[in-house]
């Protein structure tokens, strides 16, 4: 009999810094060494956060503390607040509803695409009262939501349209950015993440310079920026470290070829799926467009045995949501009495990401597939 090591195939790398190491001691040196003593906020951040802005076309990038902190201050930003409804999807993330409701505002929970996983645009539509003043779509996995609708419907209604794209740095839906599609959008760099780092912060993207300056001002306390101890606005303290900063603006350069080595994976997985539709095994909808591989993700019937059948092999794969979000707790008092989410419970009941991380090997790519078919095979 043979014996797999347990990390043969690990979901996230273990070695993701190593490369950098070098220069990530070099930066904690010459930081903490410079003589202006500044580790928060200071030309390093700036100059990352003016990378990503030349680099998005965007009209401003703020640099903050983390994803969560991120999607606060942009409904912060946009006024929202005690008496007006956000409609955000059943499915996905607790920041998308804690957010919300920190501000002070109601979640309305959305129904999901059965196929995407992302928010579905006539559900949302169908929650629009006289109080909803934002609609938050989310994009899930590797797949954008449905932006061209989510900026429509906004429009038709005149609604505020916060784009949660936490995890969708790197991708562009026809010819847009992540993030670009609302009125402002956020990322995450919390370590996962495609442009991840050690350690916590996000950003806000804005096509709005109004807007940004509005977040710029509230990330710190609501001091306008360069004015200390002068404060106007109640803000919070969500400032970026330069160190971080530094190391951010040294690998973002690598983005790109990090990025297309996720999608050569996943494009692999799905021509290896794509016959398994029928044995209970659904890769994502194949559509280039919009896709942004931070986690592959399939729907199985029998989502436990095969996760299983994946450990028992050394492949380690990942429940993200396993229920719905007005199903947790914290989040049932914003569900309407006797209300579901159908789609959202049969995603959550279904699906399991695989590992689709830059530093996978050929090999351990092919084990993974291989595995995944080899189960189909036998449980179809
Ligand atoms: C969709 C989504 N939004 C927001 C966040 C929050 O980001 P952070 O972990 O940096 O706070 C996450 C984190 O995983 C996320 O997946």
């Amino acid at each position: 009999m043979t014996t797999t090591p347990a990390t043969a195939v690990p979901f996230f790398p273990p070695d993701l810094f190593e490369a950098d190491r070098a220069e990530l001691i070099g930066l904690v040196r010459e930081v903490g060494l410079d003589q202006e003593q500044r580790f928060i906020l200071g030309a390093r951040t700036a100059a990352f956060e003016e990378l990503l802005r030349a680099d998005l076309g965007a009209a401003d990038v703020v640099a903050c503390s983390s994803g969560t902190a991120a999607l606060s201050l942009v409904l912060r930003a946009m006024d929202l607040g005690p008496g007006d409804e956000v409609i955000v999807p059943a499915f996905g993330c607790a920041p998308l509803a804690s957010s919300v409701v920190t501000v002070g505002a109601t979640p309305v929970f959305a129904d999901i695409r059965p196929d995407t996983m992302t928010m579905d645009p006539d559900d949302a539509e169908r929650l629009v009262t006289e109080r909803t003043r934002a609609v938050m779509p989310a994009h899930m996995f590797s797949v954008m939501a449905d932006m061209p609708r989510f900026a429509e419907l906004a429009r038709r209604h005149g609604l505020r349209l916060p784009e949660d794209s936490a995890v969708a740095q790197g991708g562009v839906l026809r010819g847009v950015p992540a993030g670009l599609w609302g009125e402002a959008g956020v990322y995450s760099f919390v370590q996962v993440k495609t442009c991840g780092m050690p350690g916590e912060g996000g950003v806000v993207i804005t096509r709005d310079p109004a807007l940004g300056e509005r977040v710029r001002m509230l990330r710190n306390h609501g001091q306008p920026p360069g004015r200390r101890f002068v404060h106007h606005a109640v803000g919070v303290n969500s400032r970026f470290d330069e160190i971080q900063a530094a190391f951010q603006t040294h690998r973002y350069a690598g983005l790109p070829a990090r990025l297309a080595r996720r999608a050569e994976i996943a494009a692999y997985y799905t021509e290896r799926f794509t016959p398994l539709a029928d044995r209970g095994v659904t890769p994502p909808p194949p559509d280039p467009d919009g896709r942004c591989f931070y986690v592959y993700t399939v729907l199985a019937d029998a989502r436990e045995a095969l996760a299983a059948h994946l450990a028992e092999h050394g492949v380690a794969a990942h429940v993200y949501y396993p229920r719905p979000l007005p199903a947790h707790r914290a989040f049932a008092p914003y569900a309407p009495p006797g209300a579901r989410w159908p789609r959202a419970e049969e995603a959550a009941r279904r699906h399991l990401a695989l590992p689709v991380h830059h530093l996978l090997t050929d090999a351990q790519v092919q084990r993974v597939a291989d595995l995944v078919c080899a189960f189909a095979a036998g449980h179809g």
